[in-house]
């Protein structure tokens, strides 16, 4: 089958070395993918940042697809189902996963402590291959993957497997009470739901801050918020504060992670010597400019080394951080409810429709934010 290959930091490549995936355990399915997307997480793994990246995977966390087998324990799905595959490998039954923590399985990732497993995410995240494929192996198939509505569009389905669960949780982490003034850090696809779903947990001013002005404008008119470029307003705490009278934000969503710019100490530090767990720019921004006794609430993704956070700010003001990876399943009967309603309009942040087998012509446009880029989605050509 036509599967994407790594083959190291800025290589990737589409070929058919890899046979169509077996069953390997009775609570397997294989899935015929019919859309994929490529993530600012798969950029963190094409830049080399994330650890036991091997040569040979394939990435890939973002799918839908069609049920084609089934192991002898998965009762209930069916062969012919169409299935959006939470990225969250997640076993249903241990202490996290009973809690609705399916970001933070016990089971799926047995040989690391902190991170649960994630489809397509490197060996530290379980080295489960992914769906930027023809075909994928779910595991877990009777805990995770949901079917498809049949009025959903495909395009709004993938989206549903991580960014819009994960900007929906990274508001709903926030805390956010009516009125509340929210900043949101990072203007990628997870910014902008984060952006818009603020409001529907009663946000009075959401505020966005990213530097690429192509997406500025977008999220300006797609969220309905104030949107400003970092480069322009010098110190973005210093506006922070000077426009909510000097309190600071009620909350921070820090929706960049581990190569966030805007500082050369932790771009140096953080990206380029690999010193830290990535660069914490959004983070610092993020923690001083919120309000005594606010919240952080972090969904960019950083390595699992230490890193710099001035933790004295969060102790001396009084700061609740909250973070997870998203818990896909969990929130997808609410999220499906948004979008059949309207209030939420996945799809419209796909920029670039490219056939599967360009997935290297597709790496490259999204990694270097080419061509007004926000997300990517990859077509097998037997979708
Ligand atoms: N926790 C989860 O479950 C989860 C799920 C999906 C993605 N993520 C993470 O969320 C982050 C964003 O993902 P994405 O797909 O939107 O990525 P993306 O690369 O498309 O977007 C990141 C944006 O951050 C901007 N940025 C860089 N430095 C900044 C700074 N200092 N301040 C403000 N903005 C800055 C970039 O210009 C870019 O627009 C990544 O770290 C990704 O790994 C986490
Ligand atoms: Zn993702
Ligand atoms: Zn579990």
């Amino acid at each position: 089958m036509l599967a994407m290959n790594f083959r190291g930091p800025y290589r990737v490549r589409i070929d058919n070395e890899k046979s169509i995936p077996a069953i390997l355990h009775p609570n397997d399915a294989i899935v015929r993918v019919l859309r994929s997307c490529i993530c600012g997480s798969d950029l963190h793994l094409y830049h080399g940042l994330v650890p036991d990246t091997r040569v040979g995977m394939t990435f890939g966390h973002e799918f839908v697809g069609e049920i084609v087998e089934l192991g002898s324990l998965v009762n209930n799905l069916k062969v012919g189902d169409r299935v959006i595959v939470p990225f969250n490998v997640s076993c249903g039954k241990c202490a996290f996963c009973k809690q609705g923590l399916y970001g933070n399985c016990h089971e799926s990732n047995p040989s690391a402590t902190a991170v649960g497993g994630f489809l397509g995410y490197s060996h530290t995240a379980g080295g489960y291959d992914g769906g930027q494929a023809e075909y994928a192996r779910v595991p877990y198939a009777d805990v995770g993957p949901v079917l498809i509505p049949e009025w959903m569009d495909l395009d709004d389905a993938v989206l549903l497997t991580d960014i819009v669960p994960t900007g929906y949780q990274a508001a709903e982490m926030g805390g956010i009470q009516k009125g509340d003034t929210v900043v949101v850090f990072g203007a990628g696809p997870v910014g902008i739901m984060a952006a818009k779903c603020a409001w529907l947990f009663g946000a009075g001013r959401v505020i966005v801050i990213d530097h690429l002005h192509y997406r500025l404008d977008f999220v300006r008119q797609y969220a309905q918020c104030e949107a400003y470029d970092f480069k322009e307003l010098g110190d973005p705490v210093v506006f922070i504060k000077k426009t909510t009278d000097s309190l600071g934000a009620d909350v921070c969503i820090d929706a960049v992670g581990c190569e966030a710019a805007g500082n050369n100490m932790n771009t140096l530090l953080g990206r380029r010597l690999l010193l830290q767990g990535g660069s914490t720019t959004a983070l610092h921004w993020a923690i001083n400019s919120v309000k005594k006794g606010g919240i952080v609430s972090i969904v960019g993704v950083y390595g699992p080394i230490d890193a710099l956070v001035p933790i004295g700010n969060v102790v001396n003001k009084g700061i609740t951080i909250r973070a997870n990876q998203a818990s896909v399943k969990r929130l997808l009967p609410k999220l499906i409810e948004h979008v059949k309603s309207g209030v939420l309009n996945p799809k419209e942040v796909i920029t670039h429709r490219i056939p599967l087998k360009e997935v290297a012509a597709a790496y490259h446009i999204f990694s270097r934010k080419l061509d007004n880029c926000i997300k990517p989605v990859l077509i097998p050509d037997n979708a």
